[in-house]
């Protein structure tokens, strides 16, 4: 495992972090098979472990919260997001601070993770829902500076709605935070554009998440693919984004060096750009933790490759379906 600086904060921390998500979330996960999984990328030298209050209320935290009692030897980074007050993902434009986040409701949720994870303090406090507009508003800010100055958590960041890498670019230049979390993959290549540069300038770590296009990069979503009622994907995977999304990876397989699976391939893009300090595949198994935390191995692809990649970018806007 290669480790890399996450921004002003100087920690190192593993290229391939662990996206906590689908453990407990998604229909068929396992807690005994989650908890292997997690070990395993512990390991493997994974120290990074991104989860959310709203990842089964609290369930996703509490498995982190013993996985670092269970590794006391070892410094893991733990990272976690509060909900916005009305739990709507993602936020729109016309959402105020105090619908989302008013400072009583960010108090509150951070002492909940707190409780949740049985921890005392996390590496990392992000809001799970973001719109720059809220930068008009300090109230935010001011709680979050007095609860880190508790010792609650050590440092503040953003996780961007799906497909709107620009609605976290001022907040990156503010200096008010440290991390900004976003979706970055060969399909979703925007981030290049604005927000990456302004992490760079500003020394803001970026998190790129969802690397496998929620499985179509991985070759596991099929235009067959169903899901048991309940399973967010129903909705995600409407036809209209299925088709599409299976087309685009189809075309971009063909690609692959020999000897190379999809989802090491879909990681080495974005291994690719130092401007991302980790990645953070949504992994229960045991066998996508072993060939992910693999592909940090500090073999890049070609140049010509990169090049031919750039021409699968694919911008897409947010829908009434894509969450
Ligand atoms: N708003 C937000 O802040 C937000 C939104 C979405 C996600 N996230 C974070 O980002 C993380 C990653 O996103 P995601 O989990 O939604 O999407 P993702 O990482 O693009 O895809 C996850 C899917 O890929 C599968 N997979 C993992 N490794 C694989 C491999 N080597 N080969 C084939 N398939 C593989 C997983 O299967 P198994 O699960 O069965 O192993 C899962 O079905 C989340 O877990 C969460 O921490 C944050």
């Amino acid at each position: 495992m290669q480790y890399r600086r996450f921004g002003r904060t100087n920690w190192q921390v593993s290229e391939i972090g662990y996206g906590m998500w689908g453990m407990a979330g998604w229909k068929g996960s396992s807690d005994d098979e989650s908890r292997v999984s997690l070990q395993h990328a512990v390991n493997m030298g994974c120290n990074f472990f991104d989860t959310a209050w709203g990842y089964g209320a609290g369930h996703s935290e509490s498995l982190l919260g013993d996985l670092i009692r269970n590794n006391p030897d070892k410094k893991l980074y733990t990272a976690t997001k509060m909900p916005p007050k009305n739990f709507t993902w993602p936020s729109r434009r016309e959402f105020t601070l105090d619908e989302c986040f008013p400072p009583d409701h960010i108090e509150e949720y951070v002492h909940s993770s707190l409780r949740n994870a049985g921890l005392e303090s996390f590496d990392l406090m992000q809001f799970h829902v973001w719109e720059d507009s809220w930068l008009d508003d300090d109230r935010w800010s001011k709680k979050m500076t007095a609860l880190k100055d508790q010792g609650l958590f050590q440092a503040i960041g953003i996780s961007l709605n799906r497909w709107e890498p620009w609605n976290g670019v001022r907040a990156v230049k503010t200096g008010l935070i440290d991390a900004v979390q976003v979706i970055y993959n060969i399909f979703d290549q925007n981030p290049e554009d604005e927000l990456f540069p302004a992490c760079a300038e500003h020394d803001v770590a970026v998190i790129a998440r969802v690397p496998f296009d929620e499985g179509t990069l991985s070759g596991i979503v099929t235009r067959d693919s169903t899901w048991p009622e309940g399973d967010w994907r129903n909705t995600y995977f409407v036809p209209e984004n299925l088709n599409a999304a299976v087309d685009h990876a189809e075309a971009v397989f063909p690609l692959i060096p020999a000897g190379m699976g999809k989802a090491e391939f879909a990681l080495r893009f974005i291994l690719h750009n130092k401007d991302v300090s980790t990645i953070i595949p949504g992994m229960r198994k045991l066998h996508h933790v072993e060939s992910n935390c693999a592909a940090s191995d500090g073999v890049m692809l070609s140049d010509e490759l990169l090049a031919e990649l750039k021409h699968h970018r694919w911008d897409r806007t947010p829908t009434s379906w894509s969450q």
